[in-house]
């Protein structure tokens, strides 16, 4: 009977462990352990920017907003519209007619993505739910009359992926937006008025698991009241356990407040960073949102995308891989071929990315270049170029007389020499697969315990801030 109430009374004095509305608190929450383990991602950008197709998800800003305006917008605009045309007049096109949330769930799944990110509203502030904040500027009442937001999260869910909200903190052209920036953000009408009850709505009634904030930049977190939101959502919000958000909560917040680190758009350290982050980039290099005229030479190719997931993973970081939908609901199929392939690639290597952790040594280049990740005592060493000759020689692994290697998707052994008695080995490659890829990982077992231990230990958990 002891024995429990000791128990009981411990989990209740965990649970009871409450953050307050600063950074301090908020910042030292501990990033729920699924996110680290995920490492990849499929972001989506859908909305009514989707309709012109044009220039990017910014056209509106581009056509409308910025002083003096994008000619290339303006004069596409003016050849193909009729004069006075606006943009909200685009939102009636945004059909969706072919969307079948179950078939776009099943192409994030074959990626080998675990979470999906939706844009719940992007700066032009159409909601892709029915928001009862943004009358008749959501996908209910006009476009395509439907939950886009709900029904996209109850099939991707049902494939055992963690879903994810997109959510822009501001609206470039909201009248109360407007009027808070005119008086420096001195008011906040806009963020009590919209803003936050959107938002608060938006998390009890669909639970996303990342709430991925954007557009902060021009206000402080103190103007969005993104502290006060943060420990509600760690506190009391329906998904206060697994919840992670990015850092996205005012100027000078990015690559230093919130949860992960986005720091900026397509984000690419040099070296290992001390936190928890994440690289959200496109397959279309020139925009997030779908574009009816991109060519196949704006897209990238499947090696660069593999060679990118592996470096940020063997970075620390997690790959969050965006693809702009068309109007009509359907994934461009050049895009879902590029998702499927990574799929495809991770099917016999994801054994190298998921719930892996970054090793004492991130890459090495000196024959070809080798990226590492690590789980338990297996090493992953990543090969992103086919090697030139038969053998590889990897300088970095501290190898025993135990040490053993297989590339991955063969079962057989392989045979390696010490390069140097403390050190370094050089592996007989098999026959590498060809996988569109170019890309093959070889697994090292029992590499050498004691020193591993010291250098890797030492690194990753010798008070250090690092929360993965
Ligand atoms: C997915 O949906 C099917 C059919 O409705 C159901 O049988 C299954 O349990 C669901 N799986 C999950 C993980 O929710
Ligand atoms: C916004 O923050 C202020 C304190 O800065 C607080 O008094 C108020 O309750 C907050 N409002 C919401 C809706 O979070
Ligand atoms: C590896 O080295 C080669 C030759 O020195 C260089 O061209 C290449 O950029 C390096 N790759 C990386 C990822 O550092």
């Amino acid at each position: 009977m002891l024995a429990v109430s000791v128990l009981v009374f411990a989990v209740v004095g965990q649970t009871a462990a409450r953050y307050t509305a600063d950074w301090t608190s908020l910042d030292a929450r501990p990033l729920p352990t699924w996110y680290d383990e995920a490492k990849l991602g499929i972001f989506l950008h859908w909305g009514v920017f989707s309709v012109p197709g044009f220039d990017s998800e910014w056209f509106w800003w581009h056509w409308k907003g910025q002083q003096p305006p994008d000619p290339k917008c303006v004069s596409y605009m003016s050849k193909n519209y009729p004069p006075g045309f606006s943009y909200p007049e685009f939102a009636p096109q945004f059909h969706g007619q072919f969307f079948d949330p179950e078939e776009w769930a099943d192409i994030f799944k074959a990626s080998g993505a675990k979470y999906v990110v939706l844009t719940a509203k992007h700066h032009e502030g159409f909601t892709n739910w029915g928001s009862p904040y943004s009358w008749n500027w959501n996908s209910v009442d006009t476009g395509p009359h439907r939950d886009l937001v709900g029904d996209l999260g109850d099939a991707v869910r049902n494939r055992s992926l963690h879903y994810g909200l997109y959510n822009s903190l501001f609206e470039w052209f909201h009248p109360l937006y407007l009027t808070d920036k005119k008086n420096s953000f001195k008011t906040q009408l806009f963020v009590m008025q919209k803003l936050l009850p959107e938002l608060y709505a938006m998390v009890v009634r669909y639970r996303p698991e990342v709430i991925w904030s954007d557009g902060d930049w021009e206000a402080p977190d103190t103007y969005w009241n993104s502290t006060q939101f943060l420990a509600w959502l760690y506190n009391d919000s329906p998904v206060k356990d697994t919840v992670v958000t990015n850092d996205r909560w005012g100027a000078g917040c990015s690559c230093k407040h919130g949860g992960y680190y986005n720091c900026e758009d397509k984000y690419t350290p040099g070296q290992l960073p001390k936190h928890k982050w994440e690289k959200c980039t496109s397959v279309d290099t020139f925009s997030w949102g779908y574009r009816r005229n991109m060519k196949m030479s704006d897209l990238l190719d499947l090696p660069t995308i593999i060679a990118d997931l592996v470096q940020t993973v063997a970075l620390g970081g997690n790959y969050l891989l965006n693809v702009g939908p068309t109007p009509d609901g359907t994934i461009p199929p050049v895009f879902e071929e590029r998702l499927r392939g990574v799929g495809a690639w991770l099917m016999v290597n994801g054994e190298a990315i998921y719930a892996t952790k970054p090793w004492r040594v991130q890459m090495e280049n000196s024959t070809i270049p080798v990226w590492y990740t690590t789980k338990g005592t297996t090493v992953y060493a990543i090969l992103t170029t086919r090697p030139s000759k038969s053998t590889v020689k990897l300088l970095e692994p501290k190898t025993s007389a135990n040490t053993q290697v297989t590339l991955l998707g063969n079962p057989a052994r392989l045979s390696w020499s010490p390069v140097r008695p403390d050190g370094g080995l050089t592996v007989l490659l098999p026959e590498l697969p060809h996988i569109p890829a170019h890309a093959w990982t070889l697994k090292l077992d029992n590499i050498h315990l004691k020193k591993w231990l010291q250098e890797n230990l030492g690194l990753y958990f010798q008070g250090s801030s690092v929360v993965w």
